[in-house]
């Protein structure tokens, strides 16, 4: 009896322990939000799949054609964005170099990949002073008339809008046309030519060679009173005649500039015009002034930068209802215009993602919230 005891305890134990062995693993947390790039290597969303854009907004990069031939940069692309905006080839030197000669080579290739990723391209820019060929204002040796000028302005447009209908949802129709200083608009050549005719002129065209695009006027520093008024007043104007659905900032900004209550101030007041926001041109430098030596990019920067980004995207998620999307104006710290402006040569680090294309302390600080935030 003892000798069958033992037996059935000793056939207890062992299917205890078989039973212990063959059970799962417990499984490993499952990682919402990575907090290192080692949880980051792990898991495969982005910004995208964090700020989706039924709830927050799109998130925008924007973009050479050569990154689309870099491997590292085009994964990175496709991991976070799904928004692109062409940094330069869709600027009137790139599609109209010379008069009645469109190119639309490079542009192209950005519809191209936005297509095979199922991204949304937004229009960088039909009107602006800089990057326009100066044949725009010349009639033989002389200076172009009015009538001449408007009439380029239209052609340039609906060329350009008509061939990228149905896959640019959105344009900068007019680029920086307010002044910074004490007078109202720019004194651009656009403007000594046309007075203030080119603006409503241009998104006249622009309205009618795309009814279905969505057409954004876009500047810098509109978040500062003196700006944002003028633009205000310019959005209203546009808006009374059916013209404008969105104010772009372009939100070239530093770690302490601008204050909270300066963006909410300006979101308060464009949307009071009726029109969406996005944030245009996002980069955050790590300098905050011309005089700042060149540094390394240091733990004290990383720090001061994710505290700027936190604070920055805790107010764009507070007025998620206003603000279509978000666009940065590049892609990681590899490359960015900042390294010659405003200081030529002074290296700068201003996005989420480092030289080596890592995440930075800045993106583990803005995808820190809980849904519905
Ligand atoms: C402005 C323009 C952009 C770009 C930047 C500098 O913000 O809107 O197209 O040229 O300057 O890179």
């Amino acid at each position: 009896m003892a000798k069958i005891l033992s037996l059935f305890k000793l056939a207890i134990i062992i299917s205890i322990v078989i039973v212990s062995c063959t059970r799962d693993p417990d499984p490993l947390p499952e990682i919402k939000q990575p907090k290192s790039i080692g949880e980051y290597n792990l898991v495969s969303d982005g910004l995208k799949d964090y700020f989706t854009s039924d709830e927050y907004f799109d998130m925008g990069v924007a973009v050479k054609t050569s990154f689309f031939t870099d491997p590292d940069a085009s994964a990175l692309i496709k991991r976070h964005f799904n928004s692109l905006t062409a940094e330069n080839v869709m600027k009137w030197s790139t599609l109209q170099p010379t008069e009645g000669n469109f190119n639309f080579t490079e542009a192209d290739k950005i519809i191209d990949f936005a297509v095979a990723n199922g991204m949304k391209v937004r229009g960088h820019t039909l009107i602006w002073h800089n990057q326009t060929p100066s044949w725009v204002f010349m009639d033989g040796s002389a200076t172009a008339s009015k009538e001449l000028v408007l009439q380029r302005l239209r052609e340039h447009i609906t060329t350009v809008m008509h061939h990228f209908q149905g896959k640019v949802y959105a344009w900068d129709v007019v680029n920086e046309a307010i002044d910074d200083g004490s007078a109202t608009y720019r004194g651009s050549t656009w403007y000594t030519i046309c007075g203030t005719d080119y603006i409503t002129e241009a998104f006249e065209a622009a309205r009618a060679a795309d009814p279905e695009a969505k057409l954004f006027y876009n500047d810098y520093s509109a978040i500062g009173p003196t700006k944002r008024d003028k633009i205000y007043d310019l959005l209203v104007m546009l808006k009374n005649n059916s013209l404008v659905d969105g104010i772009g900032l372009q939100g070239h900004w530093n770690i302490e500039w601008p204050s909270n209550e300066l963006i909410t101030a300006a979101f308060e007041k464009f949307s009071s015009a009726g029109v969406e926001i996005q944030i245009t041109e996002l980069d955050v430098s790590v300098y905050t002034s011309n005089s700042d030596p060149e540094s390394a990019y240091t733990d004290d920067m990383a720090l001061d930068q994710a505290i700027a980004y936190g604070r920055f995207f805790n107010t764009f998620r507070e007025y998620k209802s206003e603000i279509t999307g978000i666009t940065w104006w590049g892609l990681a710290d590899n490359y960015t215009w900042l390294d010659d402006f405003p200081v030529p040569g002074r290296k700068n680090y201003p996005f989420l993602f480092d030289v080596t294309y890592d995440p930075k302390l800045a993106y583990f600080t803005i995808i820190d919230f809980e849904p519905g935030e």
